[in-house]
């Protein structure tokens, strides 16, 4: 690898901004140079922690700074706007999840990608999971029959997440980690069928808190293969409902036996995959041992090497999450959400083609 060190500027510095700063600053080939926020008290603490240059706005960050990737944290409307205006500047860019929500905005992106020279990745880290890797070994794809799962969750601590005009909902900002999980191991979506509640989080107490959503979710898939799948999700229960108090009666517990509120299941011929998100990766097979593969690190981790490596050799064949690629996982939650709304099973490629 070449001793250049790539200089990153961050845009948005929250929760996750901070989690990526952590993250790039594990790495020797990178310089971290800048941070944009609108918030204060976050670009204090990114320049005390990482000693970095701060902004209050990400045309003054790209007008004074010389970077050479931009990783963008900030609220999903932002998305788009501002990696349109990275790409402008010639960087390459790490773009959180979702991209965004509305889909002309998402083909606008991908026109300029296509147009571009620039890597786009999207952060689908669990791409990059080493159990990931375990259940995609062990998919047969020859009789992949179903995939079911779902993201038990209550009321997102990210206040604009709580708000459908800024988060999307469930199937759009947290259960699209499970929808992309779904495409990486069972391949591309046919066809999608959703239906949507608000039944479960409608009270007083919960529009206090600014929560104004759908509570819960489900979708169905077609896939293109044949097999079907299920994901389903929902902001109605409680902090840690799964882990249940009083201990676990003398039985050893550790992450990859507890039961996990984020769970993704693949059926093939006698062969049960179990993802219980993040930890680990469990695969029963008729007649033998439970083979159970546990998380070594974040995969996040495993998905900065690969970025880094891609934007050092300009090689984009070693990432999994191109936004080339992502950008039809961004489809199925839209489509779900147009699903939910209209009543009607929404056809995959017609609803991307329709914003052609
Ligand atoms: N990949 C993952 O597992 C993962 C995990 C958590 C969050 N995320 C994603 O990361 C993104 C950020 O989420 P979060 O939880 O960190 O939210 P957050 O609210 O904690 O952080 C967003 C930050 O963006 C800043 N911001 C707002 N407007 C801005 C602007 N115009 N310019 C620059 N900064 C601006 C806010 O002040 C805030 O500090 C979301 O898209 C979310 O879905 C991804």
């Amino acid at each position: 690898m070449s001793s250049k060190k790539l200089r990153f500027g961050f845009v948005g510095v929250g929760r996750r901004g901070l989690n990526h700063m952590q993250i790039a600053s594990q790495f020797e080939e990178v310089s971290l140079e800048a941070a944009c926020d609108i918030d204060e008290s976050r670009l204090k603490e990114a320049a005390s922690t990482y000693g970095v240059r701060t902004y209050k706005s990400l045309d003054e960050m790209l007008e004074k700074e010389k970077l050479d990737v931009a990783v963008i944290s900030t609220p999903t409307p932002l998305h788009v706007p501002q990696s349109l205006k990275c790409l402008e500047a010639g960087l390459d860019i790490i773009l959180e999840k979702p991209i965004s929500l509305d889909m002309r905005e998402v083909m606008d992106l991908l026109k300029a990608v296509e147009e571009s020279d620039r890597i786009l990745l999207v952060g689908f880290q669990s791409r990059y999971s080493n159990v990931i890797d375990k259940a995609k070994e062990a998919v047969d794809e020859n009789t992949l029959s179903m995939v079911a799962g779902y993201w038990y969750w209550t009321i997102p601590i990210v206040k604009w997440i709580r708000l459908r005009s800024q988060g999307g909902g469930q199937m759009v900002d947290q259960a699209i980690h499970l929808i992309d999980l779904a495409r990486y191991l069972a391949g591309e979506v046919e066809s999608v069928y959703a239906v949507y509640t608000e039944r479960g989080r409608d009270t007083e107490e919960d529009r206090a808190t600014g929560f104004d959503n759908w509570a819960s979710y489900v979708v169905a898939m077609k896939f293109r293969s044949g097999a079907v799948g299920c994901i389903y999700s929902t902001y109605a229960l409680y902090p840690g409902v799964l882990r249940a108090k009083g201990g676990s009666g003398g039985a050893v517990e550790d992450k990859a036996t507890r039961e996990s509120a984020v769970t993704l299941d693949v059926v093939c011929r006698e062969m049960l995959i179990r993802y219980a998100h993040p930890a680990a990766v469990r695969i029963y097979r008729k007649g033998k041992e439970v083979e159970v593969h546990t998380l070594a690190r974040d995969p996040t981790i495993d998905m900065y090497k690969a970025f880094i490596e891609a934007v050092l050799t300009r090689d984009k064949s070693l990432l999994r999450t191109l936004y080339e690629d992502s950008y039809k996982t961004m489809a199925i939650s839209l489509a779900a959400t147009e699903s939910a709304t209209t009543g009607k099973v929404v056809n995959l490629e017609e609803f991307i083609n329709k914003y052609k």
